[in-house]
């Protein structure tokens, strides 16, 4: 009955382990998004998308700052959105 208990709790710990592991990860399914996609399905949840050319290169910049941190986006999704706001101002 020890054994089992002993291998049942090692065998949970590693499932916690990995699976904390994998949790640092950004998805594969947001990984593939681009900017123009998270850009439609992010920046609508709280106010109108301002469309691209709203604003400058310079400004789209500062905004995105701001937002990165409003809509809690990695690095590396505001700056495929900033890419696409720039492309298309
Ligand atoms: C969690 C809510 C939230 C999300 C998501 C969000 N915003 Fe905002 N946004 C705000 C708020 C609140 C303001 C008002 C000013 C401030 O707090 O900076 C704002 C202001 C702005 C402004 C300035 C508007 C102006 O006319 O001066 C721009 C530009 C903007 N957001 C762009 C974006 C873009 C692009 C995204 C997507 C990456 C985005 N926002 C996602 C909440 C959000």
């Amino acid at each position: 009955m020890k054994k089992i208990v002993i291998i049942l709790s090692v065998t949970a710990g590693a499932i916690a382990f990995a699976t904390s592991f994998n949790s640092c990860k950004p998805s594969e399914a947001i990984t593939a998004k681009s900017g123009a996609q998270i850009w439609g399905e992010t920046c609508i949840r709280c106010h109108n998308t301002p469309s691209p050319d709203t604003f400058s290169d310079v400004e789209w910049d500062v905004a995105a700052m701001h937002m990165q941190i409003r809509a809690n986006l990695t690095a590396d999704e505001i700056e495929k959105v900033t890419k696409y706001l720039k492309s298309a101002n």
